[in-house]
């Protein structure tokens, strides 16, 4: 029996080594740690089981059957992040490059089944060279059978990539269709080529980082939805995502105890919005005022910078924001922040997570560019995910709520529960300077007459009050108690039940 108990840990030993030491080291040397490294920092301590420890590839081509490292170049199984199960797998870049064979996909999509039937997320940690070309085929089909159970997963249970190496070819399109995607700055990137085909099909030169780095998915792409300093920063960062996020589709968030006061009055708000509605103001002082301890969840934060989305917690329990920004371009709609905040408000409601909309919009942004690029498309796909969800929605008008932007941005029409204005919100089919040199033509040229009408357009339009009395707005609302308001708002939509028609599914303008 001794003998038996021994060769089952030297086999359990070998297994831990991936492809021995040197290539352990050389993991290091880029400052990036080993797949079972990362595992036990996501993981609480002692929580992980491990499944197909001694899985190999049953490849003979190239010699193949020479090297049949325990494991396969990837580690699977399941674990807990603060007491919540979570299932995960990690690529082992010291195995043949971490590439995927066959039994590394059977092992990805071992776990990928499990998680599905027994409702927990999946966090996978992509270190990878890519389809293993030793294989051929059976690799890309197991790349095709990972993609298949990610598109049965999605709006099943929350899915997360990790970037932590390369992730090339085909390889993108597994990540591509999880939830949420984290990267490593300067040591992970993402292409669908590198930078070798690129030149010799376009005779573009570029670096890989230039390509596909965190730089260029978190500003550029809009591909990651955050970049960190290093594997450590990734990991503790995901840690806290998942926090926010329910275990599947039929649970509910959790809720987290939280030590700061519902009712507390932030009397700095009453003066947050300047005197000229041409000055911005940071939206984001808003939100971290409202939330519980002034903690926001941002993703996405260099992309589209015109709208901010992330999660808060409202006595403890968390709800997604969506929020126009004016310090960045007044804060308008346009292609990148319609798509942006529209997969964000998409991601909420399949995962039945509130959803709190902050409003100044002056409206869609104007121009060629625009046009050219499908806003009508683009913009119509955020228009789209608020019609269409129909989890607690709480909207909140600060200040502008210009045309089509306010029917958009939440508006009562689009099935919004609550919806609140501060007296300083304007409401009106654009700002009342343009709407004058429209309806007032013939005294364009005379400045005395146009800032008369300009005037008169403000008196009537520039309030919350005409939308009020038609109940578009439930409730003018003091911005010092914006907090208590928006929580109270919340706890009584807990028990709400929506559905739409019954349908296939649906065609948002994709
Ligand atoms: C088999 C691979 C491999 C692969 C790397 N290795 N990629 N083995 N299949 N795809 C092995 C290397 O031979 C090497 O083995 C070890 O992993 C480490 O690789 P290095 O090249 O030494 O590391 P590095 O210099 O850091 O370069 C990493 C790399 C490079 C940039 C990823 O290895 C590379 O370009 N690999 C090929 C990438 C690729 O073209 N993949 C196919 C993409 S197409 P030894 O024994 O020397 O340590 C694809 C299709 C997906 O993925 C299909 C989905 C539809």
């Amino acid at each position: 029996m001794t003998d038996i108990l021994q060769e089952l840990e030297r086999r359990r030993e070998a297994a831990r080594m991936g492809g021995g030491q040197k290539r352990i080291d050389s993991q290091h040397a880029k400052g990036k740690l080993t797949a079972r490294e990362r595992i036990e920092l996501l993981l609480d301590e002692g929580s992980f089981e491990e499944f197909d420890t001694f899985m190999t590839h049953r490849s003979t081509d190239f010699g193949m059957e020479k090297t049949r490292p325990a494991g396969d170049g990837v580690v699977t199984g399941w674990g807990t992040i603060n007491g919540r199960q979570v299932y995960v797998y990690s690529q082992d870049f010291t195995v043949l490059g971490g590439s995927v064979s066959a039994s590394h996909a059977a092992k990805i999509i071992k776990i990928m089944e499990m998680a599905m039937q027994n409702g927990a997320p999946i966090i996978g940690m992509n270190d990878s060279g890519g389809a293993r070309i030793q294989e051929g085929v059976d690799a890309l089909g197991g790349y095709g059978e990972i993609f298949q159970r990610n598109i049965m997963a999605s709006g099943v249970v929350p899915q997360i990539s990790l970037i932590m190496g390369p992730c090339a070819g085909g390889a993108v399109y597994s990540p591509a269709m999880t939830d949420f995607i984290f990267m490593v700055k300067d040591s992970s990137y993402m292409f669908v080529t590198g930078p070798d085909v690129v030149k010799t099909v376009t005779n573009e030169v570029v670096t890989a980082e230039e390509l596909g780095g965190a730089t260029t998915h978190t500003r550029k792409s809009s591909v990651a939805d955050a970049a960190f300093e290093n594997d450590v920063e990734a990991i503790a960062e995901t840690r806290r995502l998942f926090d926010y996020l329910p275990l599947n589709n039929r649970a509910k968030p959790p809720v987290r105890p939280f030590f700061d006061e519902v009712g507390r009055v932030e009397a700095s708000l009453d003066t947050l919005i300047p005197d000229n509605p041409n000055q911005p103001y940071d939206m984001k002082e808003l939100i971290l005022k409202i939330a519980d301890e002034g903690d926001f969840y941002e993703l996405q934060e260099e992309f589209a910078r015109n709208i901010l989305t992330g999660f808060i917690r409202l006595e403890g329990q968390t709800v997604g924001v969506v929020a126009n920004q004016p310090m960045v371009l007044a804060g308008v709609l346009d292609i990148d922040s319609s798509r942006k905040a529209a997969r964000f408000v998409r991601f909420c409601d399949c995962f039945d997570i509130p959803i709190l909309t902050l409003v100044d919009v002056p409206g869609f942004m104007p121009g060629t560019s625009q046009e050219y690029g499908g806003v009508i498309k683009h913009g119509a796909k955020l228009l789209f995910a608020y019609g269409e969800a129909t989890v607690p929605k709480v909207t909140l008008i600060t200040r502008k709520a210009y045309g089509g932007a306010y029917d958009v941005m939440a508006s009562k029409h689009l099935k919004a529960d609550v919806n609140y204005a501060w007296p300083t919100a304007e409401i009106a089919v654009m700002g009342a300077k343009g709407a004058s040199e429209i309806i007032h033509r013939a005294d364009r040229d005379d400045p005395e007459k146009l800032a008369a009408h300009t005037k008169d357009y403000e008196d009537r339009f520039a309030n919350p009050f005409v939308a009020a009395e038609r109940g578009f707005i439930d409730e003018v609302i003091l911005p010092r108690s914006t907090r208590v308001r928006l929580c109270r708002a919340f706890a009584g939509l807990r028990g709400k039940q929506a559905q739409m028609p019954w349908k296939k599914h649906d065609n948002i303008p994709l």
